[in-house]
């Protein structure tokens, strides 16, 4: 018996991996983020499944209903939203499942960052304007921040920032951030990603607050940073025609020239 723990991607029922997919299909117990996971990727329990809406939980009743299913040697497929690695209080789940004895898996799934890029049709790093993506957040009612990973720290970067669970929090996003991006930096909100009501905004720090329309209160990234232009990059070396690489070794005098397939 195993606990397997799969993202479940950020809402369209199609963005899972076969894995996760044959996963839920094989597990006669089904527990789920209630809020996040679409019914579409619930259609993939076996028929009789028990089916466990997580939300109204605490974490005991949690690992309880893991307990209940170890106990009778039935797996459990444990779904959340987006992937596991972020967000996803799959840490705390697996330290008292181990306590307990109970075998875990883990399965990767379609984070919500991905799927917003996806909708934007946009590289997050493109060349000259950003080649790294911080993953952050605001501080929530629930949740500090440890000291140091502030906004204004980031900001110092200059990198593409998805800042996740902090769409009520624009007023501060934009105090912090203004300062070393300017008020005409880009930023694109995506408002459930990939799901049928999708919504897309695209505008500035200095615009922000007025074109996030107040229906938008939750389930949706800020991306911010000049790489969301999408414009004024540079193009990468690697596909540049004289750039000599392994694959595409440019003169007989080439280092690479004598590499072949499968020497390394
Ligand atoms: C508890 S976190 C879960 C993150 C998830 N584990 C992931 O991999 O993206 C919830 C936050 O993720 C973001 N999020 C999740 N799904 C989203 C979607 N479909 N579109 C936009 N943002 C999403 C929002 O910022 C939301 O407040």
């Amino acid at each position: 018996m195993t606990v397997h723990f799969i993202g479940a991607g950020p809402g369209a029922a199609d963005l899972i991996t076969l894995r996760g997919r044959d996963l839920i299909a094989s597990c006669p117990v089904c527990l789920f983020a209630g809020s996040l996971v679409p019914e579409g990727i619930l259609a993939h329990c076996p028929e009789g499944a028990r089916m466990i809406n997580t939300a109204p939980l605490d974490l005991n009743a949690i690992v309880a209903e893991c307990k209940a299913a170890h106990a009778a040697g039935q797996d459990v497929a444990r779904l959340h939203s987006g992937d596991l690695s972020v967000w996803s209080a799959m840490g705390e789940q697996i330290r008292r499942l181990r306590a307990e004895g109970i075998p875990v898996s883990v399965t990767p799934g379609v984070p919500s960052f991905a799927a917003a890029a996806a909708a934007l049709e946009t590289e997050l790093t493109l060349p000259g304007l950003a080649q790294s993506v911080v993953l952050t957040r605001t501080p929530g009612r629930a949740s500090t921040m440890p000291e140091g990973e502030t906004l204004k720290n980031f900001a110092a970067t200059g990198a593409t920032l998805a800042i996740h669970l902090s769409i009520g929090n624009l007023d501060n996003v934009i105090a912090d951030l203004t300062p070393a991006y300017g008020a005409e930096c880009p930023v694109a909100v995506v408002y459930r990603a990939s799901w049928p009501d999708q919504q897309i905004i695209r505008t500035t720090l200095a615009h922000l607050k007025t074109d996030v329309t107040e229906n938008i209160t939750r389930t949706a990234l800020i991306l911010v940073g000049p790489a969301l232009a999408g414009e004024g990059f540079d193009e990468s070396s690697l596909y540049a025609s004289e750039y000599d690489r392994r694959y595409r070794p440019q003169s007989a005098e080439s280092p690479w020239s004598s590499w072949r397939h499968g020497d390394d």
